[in-house]
């Protein structure tokens, strides 16, 4: 574990920064795991939980998955980079009965559980915007990692830069797999980057309908 006590929500969020370099500490598994079980948590649309995350910790890995991401040097630091991906077919391969089956041991009642079976590939199969539906949930709990791994005391750097069909042959990813971001996790080398600070309330937030400022 990088540090014994773990840091509160607050705290991780506050002093998260995403991470210029990494000095190659090991992440134990337990923390490793904890990491990639507290994602799993994460609520999506029906609970359907689309996202896949592959976990890259060898150097021979690392060092290809880096040629497929313009050569950025954290990939290969990093004691371990997790592969964020959706699966654009889960939903037809076995996960909506396997969401219901689950559903059903928690006690999700059974006409729910008939409709679900009709409406949820209506919904999926007519969506408007399937990439983005994909990439709203795998990015949850992408963040959700990325801020238990700040918790147990680690560094992160989320990544975008990366070729999708490069990293797809570096990983060997099913055809129906999208590539959404990369997360760097290990233990910051030398100093961390300048904050770059964040637009004011008055630019990103507003109250009631668009335009209106919100006042706390
Ligand atoms: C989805 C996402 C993709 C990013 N991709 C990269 C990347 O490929 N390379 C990089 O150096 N930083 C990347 N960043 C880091 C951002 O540049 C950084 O989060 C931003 O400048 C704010 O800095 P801070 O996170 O330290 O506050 C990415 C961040 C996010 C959230």
């Amino acid at each position: 574990m990088a540090n014994v006590m773990e840091k509160t929500l607050s705290q991780a969020i506050a002093q998260r920064r995403a991470t210029p370099s990494f000095d190659g500490f090991p992440l134990p598994e337990k923390d490793l795991k904890r990491i990639l079980e507290a994602g799993l948590q994460a609520p999506s649309g029906y609970n359907m939980q689309p996202w896949r995350f592959l976990v890259v910790r060898s150097e021979e890995q690392k060092r290809r998955l880096r040629a497929a991401s313009f050569n950025q040097a954290k990939v290969e630091e990093a004691s371990a980079v997790i592969v964020a991906c959706g699966d654009a077919d889960g939903w037809r391969n076995g996960d909506l009965e396997e969401m219901l089956r689950l559903g059903r041991e928690g006690g999700m009642p059974e006409n729910y559980s008939e409709m679900a079976k009709i409406n949820i590939p209506n919904y999926l199969s007519n969506h408007p915007n399937f990439p983005m539906w994909l990439n709203r949930h795998v990015m949850i709990a992408f963040t959700t990692m990325m801020l238990m791994a700040e918790v147990l005391g680690y560094d992160t750097a989320p990544m975008e830069g990366f070729e999708q069909e490069r990293v797809s042959e570096v990983l060997k990813l099913p055809l129906s797999y999208h590539v959404v971001a990369l997360l760097a996790i290990g233990r910051l080398k030398g100093s961390d980057k300048f904050y770059g600070g964040r637009f004011n309330m008055a630019r990103t937030v507003f109250a009631e309908e668009y335009g209106k400022p919100i006042k706390l």
